[in-house]
């Protein structure tokens, strides 16, 4: 992890600690949502865009909103090369030219996928990809030396926008390999979000389907953030 100090922080001792946040597509809804969770934790957030400018002006308009100095805007390709963690913010159906734009700069890197294995024709049933999960197929595009990992499928924007110190809606973390696992939990953990290991890749397209489950909760009882809690787990 490259520990680059950011001057007129809220907090620059806990930034300095933490991994950098590059978040492609940063400028959609749960990108945007993501960018101001971890944002206001103190974390050094990079939001991606196709287009440079509109990166950079999303990230000067959520510093204005939040006033806070430690967020900032680039191409793709470049946040994804300034940062320590790059998670994936962009719809499944427009993924590929972005994962090949991004195949050299997310070498031995963490890279955090967040789209679900949904039916585009009907969200609230799930459809598997022939790899098995789309974190599969992001792996296996990006190939060994990128540890990718399933995370934040089952967390709502409005959840991650909400004041709360801790959100009460746990995100589950899968993916081939454990230290990656482990520091994603940690970042979660300094934005007051329960984040749990819960194994392999393989694990992925239930953390990814799950996302279907939650869709059609929304639908049938009208609400906009239903999400998953834990039970029997230790907390905190
Ligand atoms: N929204 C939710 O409730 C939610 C919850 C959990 C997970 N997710 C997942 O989070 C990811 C982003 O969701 P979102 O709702 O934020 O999506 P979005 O607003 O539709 O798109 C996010 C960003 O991706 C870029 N983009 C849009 N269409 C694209 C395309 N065809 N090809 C390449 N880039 C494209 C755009 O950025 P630029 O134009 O600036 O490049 C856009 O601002 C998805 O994988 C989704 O499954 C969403």
């Amino acid at each position: 992890m490259s520990n680059h100090p950011i001057t007129q922080s809220p907090n620059s001792s806990s930034i300095t600690q933490s991994p950098i946040l590059s978040i492609i597509g940063g400028t959609g809804k749960q990108g945007t949502a993501l960018a101001a969770r971890f944002a206001k934790a103190g974390v050094q957030v990079i939001i991606g865009s196709r287009d440079a400018q509109r990166g950079a002006d999303a990230a000067k308009a959520l510093n204005a909103r939040l006033n806070l100095q430690n967020i900032s805007g680039t191409s793709n390709r470049d946040a994804a090369k300034q940062g320590d963690i790059v998670l994936l913010s962009v719809p499944y159906d427009g993924m590929k030219p972005i994962l090949e734009d991004l195949q050299d700069a997310v070498q031995d890197k963490i890279v955090i996928n967040i789209a679900s294995s949904l039916d585009p024709e009907k969200k609230t049933r799930a459809k598997i990809p022939a790899e098995g999960s789309i974190t599969s197929q992001v792996q296996n595009f990006f190939g060994e030396r990128a540890r990718v990992v399933a995370a934040f499928q089952n967390i709502s924007p409005e959840k991650l926008e909400s004041e709360d110190a801790i959100i009460d809606s746990d995100v589950l973390v899968c993916g081939g390999d454990k230290d990656a696992r482990e520091k994603v939990i940690a970042l979660c953990a300094r934005a007051g979000i329960d984040a749990f290991d819960v194994g392999v890749l393989a694990n992925a397209v239930a953390v990814e389907t799950l996302t279907a489950v939650l869709i059609a909760v929304n639908v049938k009882y009208k609400v906009k953030g239903a999400g998953i809690r834990l039970t029997s787990v230790p907390r905190g």
